[in-house]
């Protein structure tokens, strides 16, 4: 136990941790991370637009568009928006690595569809405020019920505006499933802007996550304490020793997964996949992880601990003073009454499947609970896997197409 503690103060110990080195092979690096999605898209042969949009509260975020497809040559004709929400510690890279013809943002370039790209305060693309530095920790003051009601609203309506497109078709992976579960309970009225949400490896309710990371830091991080102030609200940085933990957690010596071991995002998302396009995986760990919050973790690790979807637990005071309670206030997932599709998988260890069929049961207007047909399928097989194009993002496609 009090190894894991020191392994957990060294976690928060942002400035003195050293990186991890990733293998990263013909491509350049600027530090811990490597700036890809325009490279990747060009190099793809598909135009890229960057979009910058400024949060009510200071983050500048940045989008990525692609805004048609050199294949159908529909440039300047009026297109259904597809708006892309990435995961935890990932990006919008994450749609673009299976190349040109498998990757899901492609798919939906050539399906006709306007790609958006998101991505969240405090990763690669959205490092920045106009008032706060990252290099401090009040730039990290956020987890994701922040990124739902700030990053979400600013993104939508900055597309809206620009494309003049009312209603979207939406897919996010993991935490961008999280981000549409708040945004709806706690806004109703963005419920109306989803002509259809594809959510892959839906998070919500969390007590049956198995991932190492809820075993490690379930137990100690979960409830607030000195502890998770302490770790909260700085930038996640593994140390050395928080990833030999998670590492003798999850990977061991297990041969075959020996490169991607070294890599936090496989070791808390799913480090056993047995489908992964490892013909991808330069590219994955160029761009991967691509920086959050502690407090991101955290806030998943006390829905582990509590059993219920609700708001960062900051403690019974601060709790009081902005919840109005000691304990937070759940979400009304109840709320949520836009057309929403679940994509799941049996050997997610983020995503349970029975606390999938929990969240699942309590969606008004669900077109969709799929899973997928293969028992070993994890958490980010729907990202990368080898056969993601027939599993995923087709059937995705396919089912947006439906409804135009
Ligand atoms: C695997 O990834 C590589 C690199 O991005 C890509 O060229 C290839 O098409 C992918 N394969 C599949 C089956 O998705």
């Amino acid at each position: 136990m009090k190894s894991f503690t020191l392994c957990l103060l060294a976690l928060a110990a942002v400035a003195n941790s050293t990186p991890i080195d990733f293998e990263q092979p013909q491509i350049e690096s600027r530090g811990l991370f490597t700036m890809r999605t325009p490279e990747i898209v060009r190099n793809d042969g598909f135009p890229l637009e960057s979009h910058k949009v400024q949060t009510s509260d200071g983050y500048i975020l940045e989008m990525f568009r692609i805004p048609y497809s050199p294949n159908l040559r529909n440039e300047g004709q009026p297109k259904k928006v597809a708006f892309l929400m990435h995961g935890l510690l990932s990006s919008s890279d994450c749609w673009i690595l299976n190349g040109a013809e498998n990757s899901m943002a492609y798919i939906l370039s050539n399906a006709g569809y306007d790609v958006w790209m998101g991505n969240a305060r405090g990763n690669t693309y959205s490092r920045a405020n106009v008032k706060k530095s990252p290099l401090l920790p009040p730039f990290w003051d956020f987890s994701w019920n922040e990124i739902a009601m700030y990053d979400m609203p600013a993104m939508f309506d900055y597309v809206r505006y620009v494309t003049g497109v009312e209603k979207f078709h939406y897919a996010g992976h993991s935490q961008g499933t999280t981000v549409y579960f708040v945004l709806c309970s706690t806004v109703p009225k963005y419920n109306d802007l989803f002509e259809s949400a594809h959510l892959l490896a839906p998070v919500g309710f969390m007590n049956h996550m198995q991932s190492p990371l809820a075993k490690v830091g379930g137990p100690l991080l979960g409830k607030p304490s000195l502890l998770s102030k302490l770790i909260g609200s700085n930038e996640f940085m593994p140390s050395n020793e928080f990833m030999g933990l998670l590492g003798d957690t999850a990977c061991r010596n297990k041969s075959p997964f020996q490169e991607i071991c070294g890599n936090v995002l496989f070791l808390i998302a799913g480090w056993d996949s047995q489908h992964l396009n490892y013909t991808a995986l330069p590219l994955i760990t160029a761009t991967h992880p691509a920086g959050s919050s502690t407090s991101q973790l955290i806030h998943y690790l006390q829905e582990y601990e509590s059993g219920y979807f609700r708001r960062y637990d900051y403690g019974k005071s601060k709790n009081k003073k902005l919840y109005g309670q000691k304990e937070p206030t759940n979400y009304n997932v109840e709320n949520i009454d836009a057309k929403t599709y679940f994509y799941y998988g049996d050997n997610d260890y983020f995503a349970a499947v029975s606390d999938v069929l929990r969240m699942a049961l309590k969606m008004k207007n669900l077109k969709l609970y799929y899973q997928v047909p293969i028992p070993q399928w994890n958490h980010l097989d729907f990202l990368w896997a080898i056969n993601v194009k027939e599993m995923i993002n087709d059937r995705v496609k396919d089912n947006m197409l439906a409804l135009d």
